[in-house]
């Protein structure tokens, strides 16, 4: 579609800033918090970047305050945060720790105070340890009751004061990353267990949301997807339906069954055959199809596509272990999504894109894969999307006790840009929350890549002042709140 001028945001926009518990909030035992399956991954050796962890991460839970404080002045609508399951219920189940609940009443109602719509995520990775070692985590339905439960917690504590709710972070990144490239806990490989514990945090996502549905009515829930769109290598039919089967896989996967209950009639067709498809029950299958449990709106989060050829067997590319970080480079790589295609699995496989640059880190720079994203799930499931991260992870240098992140300024405002232009395809978007307000642990690569639109003083050792400072970025970002859009301008 080609627009002459772009619609305006829509009035009552949520410009937001996301984070997640585990990356920001530090004090890992403190005030009765249970530790969680990355407080204990982190520790062992080899896993994360020079053994970087979220002990201190950016102290959020001591300074909180500060913190909102900063959003305040920028005049922020929007904030995501997650809750960590193990601060409020330190076994994942049983008992509950009030100062842990404290904490996040505290924050939001410190939120609402500064006119700041809490966004409150259920769940970014942080399962707490004692499920993990009880039941093997997500490998048991116990561990779907656990959440159901906690879900309820959190629904009778915050269901009156948060509108808006995010079940699962990723449940396409950290099930491949735990479960089939090994390099988040609980470090496995194996496919057709990946596919069985995701049927089972499908389960656990379709319970929640019903329940929401009954305890918090005037509410609104849905998953956050990472979503990455499927291009084809050239035109020739077997890259073109490569790219297809890359996009049910990689994406209908997920999206389909949040939506419609349903798994990809083609690919579970291949998984069937190859005898990985996960056992759904009838009973299963009536609670996926209940229109009660599917979501209110998408939340998706955008980083990057993928680019797919006919089904060549491929070996796993760059499994992201640690004796693969080159010490002396600080452009890490880690394993991207869809990046890695198991011999068994010959459906697709992804290759280079010539026609996008990437950032230091090699994660394709694609504003025009939002809009196609946007596009896309909206035509197919037709709920309002709020994109719930984007952001570009850079090396920040602090000159003269500035942060001059006008690249970031460069990659937010043409996403940004390409958001308008799906608005004014027609797409239903009602937020955009940038990853990520502060400066905050990156899971594999520590502290040197930063997304920050505030700079915090920390480092891979662990020894920052953690002393906050604006980057050019968060001023920018004011502005085009206060603009609402109209002002994306880049200049100083
Ligand atoms: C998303 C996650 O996958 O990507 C975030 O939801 C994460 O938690 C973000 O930090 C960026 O990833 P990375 O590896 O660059 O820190």
């Amino acid at each position: 579609m080609f627009h002459k001028n772009l619609d305006s945001f829509p009035k009552d926009f949520l410009w937001g800033a996301s984070s997640a518990a585990y990356q920001i909030e530090g004090a890992p035992t403190e005030d009765g918090k249970g530790k969680s399956i990355w407080d204990v991954y982190s520790h062992e050796k080899g896993n994360t970047y020079h053994g970087t962890n979220g002990d201190i991460a950016v102290d959020h839970y001591h300074r909180y305050k500060e913190d909102v404080a900063l959003m305040k002045k920028m005049g922020l609508k929007a904030y995501r945060f997650s809750v960590s399951w193990s601060r409020v219920l330190p076994k994942g189940e049983g008992e509950v720790n009030p100062k842990g609940l404290q904490f996040y009443r505290d924050l939001i109602d410190e939120l609402k105070k500064a006119g700041i719509e809490p966004v409150l995520t259920m769940y970014h990775w942080d399962l707490p340890l004692t499920l993990q070692e009880k039941y093997h985590g997500w490998e048991s339905t116990k561990t779907i009751a656990a959440f159901t439960n906690y879900a309820k917690l959190l629904f009778k504590e915050f269901g009156t004061k948060v509108k808006f709710w995010v079940t699962i972070n990723e449940q396409n990144v950290f099930t491949s990353m735990g479960y089939r490239w090994g390099t988040h806990p609980p470090k496995k490989h194996d496919f057709k267990l990946m596919l069985q514990v995701n049927h089972h945090i499908n389960l656990a996502n379709a319970a929640a949301i019903k329940l929401f549905h009954q305890m918090v009515p005037d509410g609104m829930i849905g998953p956050s997807f990472g979503y990455g769109p499927t291009y084809a290598k050239t035109s020739d039919p077997e890259d073109v339906l490569a790219s297809i089967n890359a996009n049910d896989f990689n994406n209908n996967w997920w999206l389909d069954v949040y939506c419609t209950g349903k798994y990809p009639y083609f690919c579970k067709k291949q998984f069937e055959k190859l005898d990985i498809m996960p056992k759904v029950t009838k009973e299963q299958q009536a609670i996926l199809e209940d229109p009660e449990a599917h979501p209110d709106f998408l939340g998706i989060n955008y980083y990057h596509g993928g680019t797919f050829q006919q089904n060549r067997i491929q070996k796993v590319v760059n499994s992201g272990k640690q004796e693969q970080f080159d010490k002396t480079d600080p452009y890490l790589m880690q394993p991207q999504q869809g990046q890695a295609n198991e011999p068994e699995v010959p459906m697709f496989n992804n290759v280079e894109n010539s026609y996008v640059k990437k950032t230091q880190w090699g994660w394709e720079k694609d504003p025009t894969g939002l809009r196609i994203t946007l596009r896309l799930v909206y035509e197919k499931y037709q709920l309002p999307i709020m994109i719930t991260e984007n952001g570009l992870g850079a090396l920040d240098k602090v000159e003269n006790g500035k942060i001059n992140d006008s690249y970031r300024i460069s990659y937010l405002a043409d996403h940004i840009t390409a958001m308008q232009q799906a608005i004014t395809d027609g797409v239903e978007i009602i937020g955009y929350c940038a990853w990520s307000f502060t400066d905050l642990l990156s899971w594999l690569n520590g502290y040197s890549k930063r997304y920050g639109f505030v700079y915090v003083d920390q480092n891979n050792h662990e020894n920052g002042s953690l002393k906050r400072i604006p980057k050019r970025s968060y001023f920018w970002y004011a502005k085009v709140i206060k603009t609402n859009g109209a002002d994306l301008g880049n200049e100083e």
